[in-house]
């Protein structure tokens, strides 16, 4: 195999993900976007999947929303981080108007995954869409409840019984079409844990509360390297935008003071 080869990463398994719901195993996801961060996630024991989300659009872009994330972004980023992640499953996202109609969707759905791709996931309910790719052997994780493509504003989604039906029946319906897992975004805690429980495939929550089989944050955010506002549902597990501009810091500061490089670092 040539060096810069994408390998084959983890097969998705619809089955697999079933029986790991049913065995109380919860399941971990983390974005990623790049090479450096695919690598260093790959090598976390017990970590599920590497989801390359469209959330690039902000993390990656400095863009204010996912919207203008194309396709051509996507096929990059999902590249990369498949050529340099091993055995974990990489999930790449398909961006706003990817999936308009189901042949469109297939077509793109299929370049991600011979970008490198085990799966895609898919923002909203679309039946025709989910079960045609999943006829094709496409696996499709689903995402429910705040939807970035498409939301009129950021906030809960499913507080009032009309809408937390609406979310409540879309999840069985992208169950019955075949989606191996769905995430959950912005729902309350109960409507969470109703859906989790209704589903035979796992749930994936972000801001949907501790009763769902899995959770998936956007990694930036959870290694504190995005500023501003954050939303409650973001654990910050380290504070690395410190880190860095204090490392960055120091770096300038020794470069201009004459303190590096020095002969250690020198060759001879
Ligand atoms: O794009 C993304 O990162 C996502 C997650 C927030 C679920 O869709």
């Amino acid at each position: 195999m040539a060096p810069n080869e994408v390998t084959p990463n983890k097969v998705i398994d619809r089955q697999e993900w079933v029986d790991k719901k049913a065995a109380g195993e919860r399941i971990t996801m983390l974005t990623a976007y790049d090479a450096a961060f695919a690598s260093l996630l790959s090598q976390v024991d017990g970590l599920d999947m590497i989801l390359v989300g469209d959330s690039l659009g902000m993390v990656i872009q400095g863009q204010d929303t996912t919207r203008a994330v194309t396709m051509d972004a996507m096929l990059y980023h999902t590249e990369i981080v498949a050529r340099a992640s091993q055995g974990i499953a990489v999930i790449g996202d398909m961006p706003y108007h990817s999936f308009d109609t189901a042949d469109e969707a297939l077509n793109n759905a299929r370049r991600l995954m011979e970008a490198g791709a085990s799966a895609v996931k898919i923002e909203g309910n679309k039946p025709e869409v989910v079960s045609r790719l999943v006829e094709a052997g496409i696996p499709v994780m689903g995402h429910l409840g705040l939807l970035p493509q498409t939301a009129e504003n950021f906030k809960v989604q499913g507080k009032d019984n009309k809408t937390a039906d609406t979310i409540f029946k879309d999840a069985l319906e992208l169950e019955a079409q075949g989606a191996f897992a769905v995430v959950l975004e912005c729902v309350p805690r109960s409507l969470a844990q109703k859906i989790t429980e209704a589903l035979k495939i796992p749930s994936i929550g972000i801001g949907a509360g501790p009763d769902c089989d899995g959770q998936v944050l956007v990694l930036h955010d959870m290694l504190g390297l995005t500023q501003g506002y954050s939303p409650k549902f973001v654990k910050r597990f380290a504070q690395l935008d410190s880190m860095v501009i204090e490392a960055v810091q120091s770096y300038s500061d020794e470069v201009k003071s004459g303190n590096f490089p020095t002969d250690p670092y020198s060759y001879h």
